[in-house]
């Protein structure tokens, strides 16, 4: 994995995959800044969160979404032309394919020209165990609950979120969301630095490697059997207000 992408079209179309990842921590201004480039139906999605912190998340996180394809795109964040496709699965009329995911207080974009993708990010929570076994009865496949059955305790946690968050990818990638039967959704259970090629959904993927920020688990998965090149962001960026650090780009 290399670790400065270069905000282009042209590199995705030579079947680079960015990833981009970034704070929801946001001061006033920043999140008044924010707010200037959320759409109409945004900006009533956003009213309608009861709590203060998950309203900030959903701004900051669509307002990164905005300002990253705004930079591929070469258009200010506030009139990106993103809508919402099949399932809320939002999409540009264009080719450029994207996913989105918010754990805590971060979000990870994934972009890739044409080839649907799907990203996402859990938090690393050690007091989860009885209910990710409830989680696992009844979102697992047999095989998978083998497979966590057979792992020691103190893996079985890691393990679990490993095989959430890449079902959720899937998933995602698919665009049907958590809709989808998902303990019909086969899925690599090894680990690897390389990417996994699969069948699932009577289609082809690859499950990409990507880092997560500590203490958070993520998966990246592309539709298609290919050796595309993911190209990260080292580190977080943070100031919503500023340009994306030029250093990154
Ligand atoms: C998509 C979904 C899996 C998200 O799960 P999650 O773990 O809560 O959230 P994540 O942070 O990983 O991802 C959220 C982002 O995924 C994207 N997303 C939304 N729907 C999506 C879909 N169907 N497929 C892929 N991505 C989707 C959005 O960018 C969303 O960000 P937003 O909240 O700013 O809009 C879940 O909301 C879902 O199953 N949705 C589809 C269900 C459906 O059919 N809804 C109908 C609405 S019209």
């Amino acid at each position: 994995m290399m670790h400065a992408p270069a905000a282009s079209l042209s590199a995705l179309k030579n079947d680079q995959i960015h990833v981009w990842t970034a704070s929801l921590q946001a001061s006033s201004s920043e999140l008044a800044l924010a707010r200037t480039w959320l759409s109409e139906p945004e900006t009533e999605r956003a009213e309608r969160y009861r709590f203060e912190k998950d309203q900030r998340r959903f701004i900051i996180g669509r307002a990164w979404l905005r300002k990253c394809l705004g930079r591929y795109l070469d258009v200010d964040p506030g009139i990106v032309p993103l809508r919402t496709g099949r399932h809320g699965k939002p999409e540009l009329p264009q080719e450029l394919r994207f996913n989105l995911t918010r754990s805590s207080e971060h979000a990870m974009i994934a972009l890739s020209w044409r080839r649907p993708l799907g990203v996402d990010l859990e938090i690393q929570d050690r007091e989860r165990g009885t209910h990710n076994s409830a989680i696992a009865d009844t979102l697992f496949s047999s095989s998978e609950r083998r497979v966590l059955s057979q792992a020691d305790p103190e893996r079985a946690a890691d393990l679990f979120l490993r095989l959430w968050t890449r079902k959720e990818a899937l998933a995602k990638a698919h665009g049907e969301g958590l809709g989808i039967a998902l303990h019909d959704l086969s899925i690599p259970l090894v680990e690897s630095a390389r990417p996994l090629e699969f069948s699932s959904l009577g289609q082809s993927w690859t499950l990409l490697p990507v880092e997560a920020p500590p203490q958070h688990c993520a998966a990246l998965v592309a539709q298609g059997r290919f050796r595309a090149q993911v190209i990260q962001n080292s580190r977080l960026i943070s100031k919503i207000g500023s340009v994306f650090p030029e250093s990154l780009l």
